[in-house]
């Protein structure tokens, strides 16, 4: 629709929510609600406001290209928008207003809502559904010619009104000079003591205008959180959804049940996920990989046909092609594993590089390293990067091989293709093809036990 602005009520507390944060703060499906809400938003049009209050400098972080209004005390989803008037002073034409906690709505409802809005020419619409637990909600009162006359709040709501299944979602269709002339009129004397935005309709429908209603079928679309168990019902929704479209392109998920991935999460086909995985932030996932239970994957990348066995722990790193991984290995920021790489059983990484080719099957700690290609780190090695003031770089060049058991004492440079003797603790650099051993001496004392029976 041209010439349409869209206007978010986000500003309100979370007093059901018991928090101390903002309720559209909260997340689902791995986005705070009013990234969701604004993401559909930006669909429809560019021009968005969003009206905040609890938490506002951080819904402000969240979302950096929008306007924003303040609505320093929140006395209503009326007030609320009111709040806007400045914003919207000389703007003619349409305004759709979208709750801040009615996540699961999708742009192409939205879509037809507007064309059902512009078509029939009204100066408001709301978009409806009947609900099978309506409690809580508005209800749409329609009178006997089946017009909307008015939306009565829950709390307010008679035992004939309270049994009406048809729902107000809280998202709205408006002539912008409409709505803000009729804002002037609405009162506080409900139950709540609150500026209801809703009001507005049966305030129209008196002045004989004809109010829109666009009922949809799928309630789920306009589920709104109010409470901590609405939020976990629209996360496995949400996530839900998520697995759906990747079964969709190919994915295999066992027990999407337990299979969390944010949305936007990208997964190549033919990689199959084992039960209780969790795939978060912007990770990427190639073609044919196989990831198996309880592993957790942060802003990470996973290249094709790699093998991730159980347990392991994969944050802001990247690993390349037919890498091996896990059970229980932690890659923590900043690690990257080249092709072909192999890290297995309780190994930690940190901010650190494996080329091509690479192993470190066992039991390591490599932190702050720069390791090349074709490097065997053998069982139990470990790179001390602390001094416990600061921390020093291990560079270990092409084909080395590291003893099992070694130290490798920090700023230290293992040359290319060199061998370091197992046990060794290595204060000094290797030059390239040379092998270094440092370690104490083996003695050996016979019959040494026959003669301290003696004694
Ligand atoms: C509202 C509707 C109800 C509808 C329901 C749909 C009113 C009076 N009621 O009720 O008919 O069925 O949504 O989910 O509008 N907000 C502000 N400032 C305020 C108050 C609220 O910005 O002063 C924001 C909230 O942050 C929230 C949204 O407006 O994102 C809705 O407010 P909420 O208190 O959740 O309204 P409901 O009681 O759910
Ligand atoms: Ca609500």
């Amino acid at each position: 629709m041209e010439n349409l602005r869209v206007l978010i009520l986000a500003a309100g507390k979370s007093t059901r929510m018991k928090s101390k944060y903002a309720k559209v703060l909260h997340r689902a499906g791995g986005a705070a609600l009013i990234e969701h809400v604004v993401r559909t938003a930006r669909s429809i049009s560019m021009d968005i406001s969003i009206v905040v209050g609890h938490s506002a400098e951080k819904v402000r972080a969240l979302v950096p290209e929008a306007k924003f209004v303040d609505q320093r005390e929140q006395l209503g989803t009326g007030h609320a928008v009111l709040s806007a008037r400045q914003t919207f002073s000389d703007y003619l034409g349409h305004v759709l207003v979208l709750p801040g906690d009615v996540p699961l709505i999708g742009a192409e409802t939205l879509e037809a809502f507007l064309k059902f809005h512009r078509d029939g020419g009204f100066p408001a619409s709301v978009l409806t559904a009947d609900a099978p637990n309506p409690s809580g909600y508005g209800r749409i009162v329609r009178r006997n010619n089946n017009e909307v006359d008015s939306i009565v709040e829950h709390r307010d709501a008679s035992p004939e009104v309270r049994k009406i299944p048809e729902i107000n979602s809280g998202i709205y269709v408006f002539n912008a000079p409409v709505l803000f002339e009729s804002l002037t009129r609405i009162r506080n004397n409900n139950a709540q003591g609150e500026y209801y935005l809703t009001d507005v309709i049966g305030i129209l429908v008196s002045q004989q205008q004809k109010v829109g209603a666009f009922k949809v079928s799928n309630v789920e679309e306009i589920l709104g959180i109010n409470t901590r168990q609405e939020l976990a019902h629209v996360d496995r929704v949400m996530r839900r959804r998520k697995c759906d479209s990747l079964m969709t392109d190919g994915v295999t998920i066992m027990d999407p049940d337990s299979t969390f991935i944010d949305v936007d999460v990208q997964i190549g086909p033919d990689t199959i996920i084992y039960p209780s995985v969790q795939i978060q932030g912007q990770s990427v996932i190639g073609e044919e990989v196989t990831i198996h239970s309880n592993n957790r994957i942060t802003n990470s990348r996973i290249g094709s046909y790699t093998v991730m066995l159980e347990g392991c722990v994969i944050v802001d790193s990247s690993l390349g092609e037919h890498v091996y991984i896990g059970p229980y290995a932690h890659l923590r920021p900043g690690s990257q594993l080249g092709d072909r790489v192999k890290v297995g059983n309780f190994v930690e990484i940190k901010k650190s590089t494996l080329g091509d080719g690479s192993k470190a099957p066992h039991l390591s700690y490599l932190g702050d390293a720069t390791i090349g290609k074709n490097v065997n780190v053998g069982a139990g090695v470990i790179t001390c990067n602390y001094d416990g003031v600061s921390k020093h770089p291990t560079i270990i060049e092409d084909g080395a091989f590291i003893g099992t058991d070694s130290q490798l004492i920090a700023p230290v440079r293992i040359g290319k293709d060199a061998y370091v003797g197992a046990g060794s603790s290595i204060t000094e650099d290797v030059p390239d093809e040379s092998l270094a051993i440092a370690r104490g001496r083996q003695v050996v004392k016979e019959g040494w036990v026959r003669q301290r029976k003696k004694k």
